[in-house]
């Protein structure tokens, strides 16, 4: 018998829009309007991230999809990627994520996928303070993680890299 090693994961749930900050507010309209105008022509599923830096300057992201299907990028790493290359030195305070099917007339909230998890983990280990994410549709709850390490237990990061005893860590 093993011994057992749990993680607790939390979302805090809000009713509507109203409840967040203002600034919280308009990053998840900038989400929004990424959405919009994604390169989705294969799977036709809309997703928009909006990145809020500590510098307070936002920098949005959307899916870039391509003939040669695992060409193409999420929404988050365009928004995480644009976002540090052009401000190298910011940490990121916020994000949120928006989805939408292209005929839908509304958006639905979505968790980010696995491979931009690890991504937005990368930055949050790197900058040592947490990333808060925001997931929205338009009707519905809006969710929150207070950090991308609560959606990713057991990550992968620098630390495995590194040589040690042989034994695993966590
Ligand atoms: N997609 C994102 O942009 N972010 C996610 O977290 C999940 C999936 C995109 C990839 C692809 O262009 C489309 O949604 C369908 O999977």
């Amino acid at each position: 018998m093993g011994e057992t090693l749990s993680v607790e994961s939390k979302l805090t749930v809000f009713d509507n829009l109203a409840e967040l900050s203002e600034q919280t507010q308009v990053l998840v309209r900038k989400a929004k309007e990424a959405a919009l105008v994604a390169y989705a022509k294969y799977s036709d599923f809309q997703v928009g991230a909006a990145v809020l830096l500590d510098n307070d300057t936002i920098i949005i992201g959307n899916n870039q999809e391509n003939a040669s299907y695992p060409a193409g990028l999420c929404a988050e790493r365009v928004a995480f990627f644009a976002a540090k290359s052009q401000f190298p030195e910011s940490s990121i305070k916020a994000v949120a994520v928006v989805a939408k099917r292209g005929q839908d007339d509304h958006f639905k909230a979505v968790t980010p996928c696995g491979i931009c998890r690890q991504v937005m983990a990368e930055y949050e280990d790197n900058q040592e303070t947490p990333i808060e994410l925001y997931m929205t549709g338009s009707n519905g709850k809006i969710l929150r993680s207070e950090s991308i390490e609560n959606l990713m237990p057991f990550k992968f990061s620098k630390t495995s890299l590194s040589s040690d005893n042989g034994r695993a860590s966590h």
